[in-house]
C-alpha cells in the first residue's frame, strides 16, 4: 500500500450545494433567487428542469445527515440558501430560515461530522437584481448582511466558511455568456460582477471574523490549469494569458498580490477602455489578507492555442483540447490527475501558507441501478482513486492540504445542465426520491474511514 502522509485531521467529505439539492422554494418564507427566475426562461435548462424538487433535501435534511454519517465521512460542505435568510435581499431575516440550517449544524455536530458552510453558491435573492445583481456594487453590502445573519447565528459552532463559490463561473457563465442566472450577456458586467463577488469575500470575511474569531474563511476558486497546444510562442502566450483570465484573476487580489497587470491589460483591450470605475483605488485592500486557506474545485485542464480575436472573442486565445485519444468523463472532460497534482503544488509554491482545501472534485458517469438495483460506476472509483493519488503525491511534496470534499454527495440539479449530468456518490432516482449508494460511495467510505489508499483497484466493500 502506498502511503501518503495526509495530515492529522484530514478532512474525508463530500459536497453539494442549496439550490441543487433543497427544493421546496416556497417554504419557510424563502424568497425567489436568481435561479428560479432563469430555470423558468423557456430553454435555458436542458430536459426543462428546475430546483422545485431536487433532492428533497430541504424537507429530508435529516436523512442526508444520517447518510453522511453512515458513509462515515469527517465533513460535508452544504451551502445556505440566501434567499431564505434574506428573502427580499436586504432588511427583513427569515429566522425559519436560520432555524433550518442551525438544525442542520447541530445535527452533524452531533454525527461528529465537521460542517464546510458556503454562503454563496450562486443563488442571490431575486430582489437584489433591481441593482444589478453582482454588477451593482451595492451586491457587497448585501452580502455582508447575508454573511452577518448567519454568522451571528452559527459563528460559535462552524469553523470552516467559504464566502464565495466560483466567482470566475459568476462572472463568465452569469454575466458574460448569460449560460447561467441571471442570464446577463456584457463584457464589462461580467469584470464589475467578478469584482464585487471578491469585494464581497473580503466583506464577508470581515464580518465573519469579527463574530466568530476560531473561525476559518476562504473563498472557493474553479482552478483550470492551461496548458499550451505546443511549444510555439504563440500558444505559449495563449496559455499564460488564459491561466490569467480563468485563475491568476482572482488568486492574485484574494491572495494579497493585486490584479495581474497581463490580464488587466487585456481586459482594457477588449473593453476599448478602463477598468478605473470599477476598480477603485484601495479595493485591493478590501480583498485580500484575508483568507485563511484556499478553496480548490478541480475539474479538468484547458489546452490553449493562439487565436484571433473578434465578435464573440475578446481575447486572443481558445480552448482547443485535449484532442484525442484521452479517457473523459461522459461530459466529454478529461480525466487529468497530473494536473491536479501540479496545481496544488503551484499553488504552494506560489502562496506558500496559504492551506488548500479540495472544495469540489468529481465527475459526470451516467451509472444507474443495475439488475442486483446497486450503481456499478468502477469509473467514478478510478477518477476517485487517481485524483486522491494526486492529492496524496502534492502532500508528499509539502503542499499544505487540509482536505478533500467530493463533488458530489448526491446525484443532483446540475444548472444549465438540468438533471441529465450525474455527479453523485448517491444515485438519485428523482421520481421516488430512493437513494443508492453507488460502488463509489463504498470505496470512498473506506478510504474516509481509515485514511488509506488502495495500490490496486478495491473490492467493493458491502454498506449498511
Ligand atoms: C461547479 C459548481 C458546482 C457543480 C460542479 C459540477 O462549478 O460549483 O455547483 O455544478 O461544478
Amino acid at each position: 500500500m502506498t502511503t501518503h502522509r495526509f495530515p492529522p485531521g484530514f478532512l474525508w467529505g463530500a459536497a453539494t450545494s442549496a439550490y441543487q439539492i433543497e427544493g421546496s422554494l416556497d417554504t419557510d418564507g424563502r424568497g425567489p433567487s436568481v435561479w428560479d427566475t432563469f430555470a423558468a426562461r423557456p430553454g435555458a435548462i436542458e430536459g426543462g428542469g428546475d430546483g422545485s424538487r431536487a433532492c428533497d433535501s430541504y424537507r429530508r435534511w435529516d436523512r442526508d445527515v444520517e447518510l453522511v454519517a453512515r458513509l462515515g465521512l469527517g465533513a460535508y460542505r452544504f451551502s445556505v440558501s440566501w434567499s431564505r435568510i434574506l428573502p427580499q435581499g436586504r432588511g427583513r431575516i427569515e429566522p425559519r430560515g436560520l432555524d433550518h440550517y442551525e438544525r442542520f449544524v447541530d445535527a452533524l455536530l452531533a454525527r461528529d461530522v465537521t460542517p464546510v458552510l458556503t454562503l454563496n453558491h450562486w443563488d442571490m435573492p431575486q430582489a437584489l437584481m433591481a441593482d444589478g445583481g453582482w454588477v451593482g456594487r451595492s451586491s457587497v453590502d448585501a452580502f455582508a448582511e447575508f454573511a452577518a445573519a448567519v454568522a451571528d447565528r452559527l459563528g460559535d459552532r462552524v469553523r470552516w466558511w467559504i464566502t464565495q463559490n466560483e466567482p470566475w463561473i459568476i462572472a463568465l457563465l452569469g454575466y458574460q455568456l448569460g449560460l447561467h442566472a441571471p442570464g446577463v450577456r456584457d463584457l464589462r458586467s461580467s469584470v464589475a460582477a467578478g469584482h464585487h463577488v471578491l469585494l464581497g469575500h473580503g466583506a464577508g470575511a470581515d464580518v465573519i471574523h469579527a463574530r466568530a474569531p476560531q473561525a476559518r474563511v476562504g473563498c472557493a476558486l474553479s482552478l483550470f490549469p492551461c496548458d499550451p497546444a505546443s511549444d510555439d510562442p504563440a500558444d505559449l502566450a495563449a496559455a499564460q494569458g488564459s491561466d490569467g483570465y480563468v485563475n491568476r484573476w482572482y488568486l492574485g487580489p484574494l491572495l494579497g498580490d493585486g490584479y495581474p497587470a497581463d490580464m488587466w491589460a487585456h481586459y482594457e483591450r477588449a473593453l476599448g477602455g478602463g477598468l478605473d470605475d470599477i476598480i477603485r483605488p484601495g479595493d485591493a485592500a478590501l480583498i485580500g489578507g484575508r483568507s485563511d486557506f484556499l478553496g480548490v474545485n478541480y475539474y479538468t485542464r484547458r489546452v490553449m492555442a493562439a487565436a484571433p480575436t473578434g465578435p464573440g472573442r475578446p481575447f486572443p486565445w481558445r480552448v482547443v483540447g485535449p484532442s484525442g485519444d484521452v479517457t473523459r468523463t461522459d461530459e466529454g472532460w478529461e480525466v487529468a490527475p497530473d494536473s491536479l497534482r501540479d496545481l496544488l503544488v503551484r499553488l504552494h509554491r506560489e502562496h506558500p501558507g496559504v492551506p488548500l482545501m479540495i472544495t469540489e472534485n468529481g465527475a459526470v458517469y451516467g451509472d444507474t441501478p443495475t439488475h442486483d438495483g446497486l450503481v456499478h460506476d468502477q469509473r467514478r472509483i478510478d477518477f476517485l482513486l487517481g485524483h486522491l493519488r494526486a492529492v496524496g503525491q502534492a502532500v508528499d511534496a509539502g503542499a499544505e492540504v487540509v482536505g478533500y470534499l467530493h463533488w458530489s454527495l448526491l446525484d443532483n440539479f446540475e444548472w444549465a445542465l438540468g438533471y441529465r449530468p450525474r455527479f453523485g456518490l448517491v444515485h438519485v432516482d428523482y421520481p421516488t426520491g430512493r437513494l443508492t449508494v453507488k460502488d463509489s460511495g463504498r470505496v470512498y467510505a473506506r478510504i474516509a474511514a481509515t485514511g488509506q489508499l488502495p495500490d490496486t483497484r478495491p473490492t467493493v466493500p458491502p454498506f449498511g
